[in-house]
């Protein structure tokens, strides 16, 4: 779904877990894009534990997951811009169902039922 906003909010996990996996240096990334278009904050624990730093953009509520540094660039360039799209590599997959995560399920289905002989 392509964005036609202007204006994003991103928040950045700062509680525990997240923060054992980099956020902080995940916020700091993002802040360096601050401007009057963007607000990114630290937020409280979003539930997504176990696989942090997590960052929520909206609009769009866009779930992302063990995002580092580094993928701040590529969020900012790919999806906060107008007519952007959420980065897929980089979606919460427990939380935003890939075209491409169905493609895969499907396929190994189909490997499994093709090489198991039913009984
Ligand atoms: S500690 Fe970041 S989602 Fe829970």
């Amino acid at each position: 779904m392509a964005n036609s906003s202007s204006r994003y909010l991103i928040t950045v996990c700062q509680h525990r877990s997240c923060l054992r996996n980099g956020a902080a240096e995940t916020l700091a990334a993002f802040q360096q894009h601050q401007s009057d278009h963007l607000l990114v904050q630290g937020c409280e624990c979003q539930g997504q534990c176990g696989s942090g730093p997590t960052v929520r953009v909206m609009p769009g509520d866009t779930w992302y997951c063990r995002v580092q540094p580094a993928d701040a660039q590529t969020i900012m360039e790919q999806h906060c811009t107008p007519g952007g799209q959420p980065v897929e590599s980089l979606l919460n997959p427990r939380l935003h169902q890939t075209q491409s995560a169905y493609a895969n399920l499907a396929e190994q289905y189909q490997a499994f039922t093709q090489s198991q002989p039913a009984d």
